[in-house]
């Protein structure tokens, strides 16, 4: 009983006492909370460090044999030195799980209204929505402030990595993950996916860029304002092939990707896997969007998923692909 009532004491003193404390005091930056954590580990580490390596060095020279028939001599062990070394590394390993846990706890919980913005994930791109609606490709404009982001993929686990601000989920197909982080000063900070995702995955790359409350409000409305205008449909075409995450595998450019670059595809002849050759016009583009199956380049592999798309956009989306000579 004695025994269970020490262990109880042992715990609130070195576990819930100093949880509850730290965990009152919310860190308002994340980043900086990993900072912290990140170099409490190190000096500890470099201390105990130097605790082994120091004696160990100079008993090995003070200890060695020096004569070929001498013996050691023979040590009983040492209570009082084997209380010390087992209650010092329990204080310290008690000390880094609070402070893991009160960070843990601030990565997971967000302040409350904040800019909330959305990223999806898709091979090999990442589809960012503003809370005002406006789709981005890569590019997630935020103001200044504390942001949350919500996060979810089209196909595959993907992972939101911002390093900048030391934080990263994955995006899983079907459930939406959040992180959030705080972004003090304007700037671009580099987006990477940071899980194996397929052959694309080393090009997924995309940005949070933060802007000035007054730049991003004006941001806003010049873009719902576009939003509200018709466009060409080549002009169409081209915001559908980047919010579909087409260029994430297809190049405009006529460089080499994980899918055929759409640079001169119009029109070009086709030889497919099943041996047939076929030519790129309106109908089959339009049949490849929505049934990547039915024809295959061979010299590709097939990762494409199938896309339900209105004859609307399919014609936009021809109409685009045209203009790419
Ligand atoms: Cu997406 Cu790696």
């Amino acid at each position: 009983m004695n025994r269970f009532i020490a262990f109880v004491a042992s715990q609130l003193v070195f576990f819930v006492l100093p949880a509850l404390v730290m965990a009152k005091e919310r860190i308002s930056d994340p980043a900086k909370g990993w900072d912290n954590h990140y170099n409490l580990w190190l000096v500890i580490s470099i201390i105990i460090y130097l605790i082994v390596t120091i004696p160990l060095i100079y008993f090995s020279l003070r200890y060695r044999r020096k004569k070929d028939n001498e013996t050691g001599a023979y040590i009983e062990g040492n209570v009082g030195l084997e209380i010390t070394w087992t209650v010092v590394p329990f204080i310290i390993i008690a000390l880094i799980g609070v402070h893991s846990w009160a960070l843990f706890n601030d990565y997971r919980n967000v302040p409350k209204d904040i800019f909330e913005a959305k990223a999806i994930g898709q091979s090999f791109s990442f589809e960012m929505i503003s809370p005002e609606g406006i789709k981005t490709l890569n590019e997630l404009r935020v103001p200044v402030g504390p942001v949350k982001v919500l996060l979810n993929s089209k196909d595959v686990i993907h992972n939101f990595a911002v390093p900048h601000f030391r934080v990263r989920e994955d995006m899983v197909p079907g459930r939406e993950t959040y992180l959030w982080f705080n972004a003090k000063d304007p700037g671009e900070y580099e987006v990477f996916c940071a899980e194996y995702c397929g052959v694309g995955h080393s090009k997924m790359l995309g940005k949070v860029i933060v802007l000035k409350r007054e730049d991003y409000d004006a941001w806003v409305k010049l873009n719902t304002a576009a939003e509200s205008a018709p466009l060409p449909p080549e002009e169409k075409g081209k915001k559908l092939v980047e919010s579909l995450g087409c260029t994430g595998c297809h190049t405009v450019t006529g460089d080499k990707s994980a899918g055929p670059t759409f640079k001169g595809l119009f029109g070009s002849k086709i030889a497919c896997t099943d041996g047939t050759e076929v030519v790129a016009d309106e109908m089959f583009i339009k049949e490849k969007v929505k049934n990547p199956q039915a024809k295959v380049d061979k010299n590709y592999t097939l990762m494409m998923q199938p896309n339900s798309l209105m004859d609307e956009e399919l014609n936009a989306i021809v109409a685009y692909v045209k203009t790419l000579k």
